[in-house]
């Protein structure tokens, strides 16, 4: 009988803060998890990413390790999953550069990320790596020959150049890439910051907005008491009117499994601040175990750098096949035996 091979999935996320929140659980993380059951997975924690704007060099080795030990504690198994850093599979960056010379400055500048983040740095602050920033993303991806890429609603332009990119490549000198599809849930791709419902949860808004997975459940708590809600007393989702009471029914409603019409029901006639000690209550349920785990993990430094190089030579292992093709196509000669490319 002839062996079918799982779909392959691949997925990264940046460690520049020092803990994961709650958008990025319930927008990717959470799918990681589920799609080990079912798919051949390759997970990294992208720290090439995460030099494109300015950073400190410990903090990034540190959050680097904490992140790796934070999908750990999420369920990230590397007996089934293959866990790595970015850095240490060269490969990446090798065929990053080949696409960024079929990437065209136009499509680059479109990238909307691209377009918020260089308009607060301004042209003379932005960094070219910014600019780049997508045109490594789809390397990432592209080098596993990824079916599916579990991420958030805000990586979608990312994944629709990735696409683009596999395909011009492709057309132009045979068929090297699979051209990926996005994976993103319907409940929870987008968790919108509690402070300023307007804008998507994230770690570069203030911190009283942001739910950390690492946060004391005390702050947590009270980040959920403070969040903003709206005029008017019932609790009803309705995202033109109550756009933060929507928010917070929508994060309970991807952490408990319940629909949001359920839980309108089970809160009619009570107030916002029954909604908000419930959902404090069901996130610290979630996330009490991840903090425990991540925090004994960390303390094992060892381990987690054994998991993590053991990670990096499957990934190079695959990388490598993906960017060989990639480069004989392209018409690099090939270095002669005894050279290391
Ligand atoms: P990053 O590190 O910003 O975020 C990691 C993942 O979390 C999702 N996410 C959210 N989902 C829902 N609501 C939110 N408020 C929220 N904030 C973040 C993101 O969509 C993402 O899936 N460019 C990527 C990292 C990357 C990557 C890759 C992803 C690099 N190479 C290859 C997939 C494949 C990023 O900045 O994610």
């Amino acid at each position: 009988m002839a062996v079918v091979p799982l779909p392959r999935v691949l997925s990264g996320i940046q460690p520049t803060a020092g803990s994961f929140h709650l958008g990025n659980y319930l927008g990717a993380l959470r799918q990681w998890v589920a799609l080990q059951e079912t798919t051949e997975a390759f997970y990294c924690v992208v720290d090439l990413h995460a030099i494109t704007q300015d950073w400190n060099p410990d903090e990034l080795r540190q959050n680097t390790l904490t992140s790796a030990a934070q999908l750990l504690a999420l369920g990230v198994d590397p007996a089934r999953s293959t866990l790595f850093v970015q850095s240490h599979v060269p490969e990446h960056v090798r065929l990053s550069w080949v696409l960024e010379c079929i990437a065209r400055f136009g499509e680059a500048s479109r990238m909307t990320q691209f377009k918020d983040k260089s308009q607060r740095e301004g042209a003379e602050g932005s960094s070219v790596g910014l600019f780049t920033y997508p045109v490594l993303m789809a390397a990432d991806i592209l080098a596993y020959q990824a079916d599916q890429v579990p991420v958030g609603d805000d990586q979608r332009q990312h994944l629709e150049l990735t696409r683009d990119l596999a395909t011009r490549f492709n057309s132009r000198f045979g068929r090297t890439f699979t051209v990926p599809s996005g994976f993103i849930p319907e409940a929870g791709a987008r968790v919108m910051d509690l402070q300023s419902p307007g804008k998507k949860m994230s770690k570069s808004l203030p911190p009283a907005g942001c739910v950390f997975l690492l946060d004391e459940p005390s702050v947590t708590a009270k980040k959920i008491r403070s969040a903003v809600t709206d005029t008017g007393r019932e609790v009803v989702a309705d995202p033109v009117n109550k756009p933060g009471v929507t928010n917070l029914l929508g994060i309970h409603s991807a952490l408990s499994g319940r629909s949001v019409a359920d839980l309108e029901q089970h809160f009619a006639g009570r107030g916002y601040g029954d909604l908000k000690k419930e959902l404090a209550e069901v996130v610290a349920d979630v996330v009490t175990p991840i903090r425990t785990r991540t925090q004994e993990l960390v303390d094992d430094r060892a381990e987690l750098e054994r998991i993590l190089a053991a990670g990096a030579a499957r990934a190079r292992e695959v990388a490598g096949v993906t960017v060989a093709a990639a480069y004989e196509r392209a018409g690099f000669l090939a270095p002669a035996a005894g050279v290391v490319a």
